[in-house]
């Protein structure tokens, strides 16, 4: 048998010991019968490269490290194999805890609303809820918004088809995607009698083109304080303790009078901060007209209300550019945060 042959074979015998071998004893002693250093079928085999010629020694030293590597490596990964636990799937454990791998965050909008909730909750405002999908009355007639107002133009409001809702007396039947959470104003102060404190956050809509800074969905915090004696000036120092508590104690509010038919006098709410003015949303002291409209005496109570937008507090925060990033769904973009 010349070397070849030897090789061939020692290689074959090798690979089905391997094989063969039902643990890690029975592998261990299929190592030391072929790669034992001090004896064994390796060294039986290295004595053949001493035999042939020394023109001849290179190729068959190399022949004989390849065929040495290649036993090596199959028992290397045959001994992992037996090491591993049964991964079987008779023994699989579904009660074990999943890989410790972080799936998914939270949006960073969503971050910003429970951030918004602790924040205004130390103040005392609890939060409350209303329908994206909202009639006309609370949309508009109750926040004195007139038949005649602009501010209900089809054209500027996502009106729905109406056949589907049902009239009730006094109910035009119109329905619309909210254009402001100033609605839930009139469905908290329906239900309650003042004193009354809250907040409510959630989508609004209005068709405005999309661009870097405007979208025809967005969040807005809504605040209502009514009470007696609830003044202009509380309403700057929640404003402004709200915006320092997100931001930092570098945050100064500015008022600039303005107008909604729900509030008198009204004003627009300018946030500085680094730097820059931002205009973060509107506000004012709730017109007696609206508190006459839920059956409040604007004689005994006095309240004030502002909407905040959500995304520009977020945005501000987090030096982000296009608000359109928000809606992509992009994951590099929300796992940023
Ligand atoms: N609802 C107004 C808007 O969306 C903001 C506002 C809320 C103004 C409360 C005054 C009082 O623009």
């Amino acid at each position: 048998m010349d070397h070849t042959e030897a090789f061939a074979l020692y290689e074959k015998e090798a690979l089905e010991a391997i094989a063969a071998a039902a643990d890690s004893n029975q592998l261990e002693a299929v190592r030391v019968d072929f790669l034992g250093k001090k004896k064994g079928r390796l060294k039986d085999l290295q004595s053949l490269v001493g035999k042939v010629s020394a023109e001849e020694r290179p190729v068959v030293g190399k022949l004989f490290n390849e065929v040495k590597l290649r036993v090596s490596a199959t028992l290397d990964s045959r001994k992992s194999g037996l090491d591993k636990p049964k991964t079987a799937l008779t023994s699989l454990d579904v009660t074990l805890p999943g890989a410790p791998i972080a799936f998914g965050k939270r949006h960073p909008l969503s971050q910003t609303i429970e951030d918004f909730k602790d924040i205004i909750g130390r103040f005392g405002f609890t939060v409350a809820d209303g329908p994206e999908i909202e009639d006309e009355y609370h949309n508009f007639n109750a926040l004195n918004i007139p038949n005649e107002h602009p501010a209900r133009d089809p054209l500027d409001n996502f009106y729905l088809a109406t056949a589907a809702y049902g009239i009730n007396a006094g109910d035009s039947g119109a329905r619309l995607l909210r254009s402001q959470t100033s609605t839930v104003q009139i469905r908290v102060m329906e239900q309650t009698r003042p004193p009354i404190r809250i907040v409510s956050l959630g989508r609004v809509y209005r068709p405005d083109t999309i661009d870097a800074t405007h979208s025809c969905m967005f969040h807005q915090m809504e605040g209502l304080m009514v009470g007696e004696g609830v003044t202009m000036a509380q309403l700057k120092t929640v404003l402004k303790l709200f915006a320092q508590t997100y931001l930092g104690e570098d945050v100064t509010i500015r008022f600039r009078p303005s107008f909604f038919p729900f509030t008198e006098p009204s004003v627009e709410v300018d946030m500085s901060w680094r730097d820059t003015w931002l205009e973060i949303g509107g506000a004012g002291m709730v017109d007696p007209n609206v508190l006459r409209a839920v059956g409040y005496d604007p004689d005994e109570v006095s309240g004030f209300a502002f909407g905040l937008g959500i995304e520009r507090f977020c945005m501000r925060r987090h030096n982000i550019t296009d608000i359109r990033r928000f809606y992509e769904n992009d994951v590099r973009f929300l796992a940023q945060f």
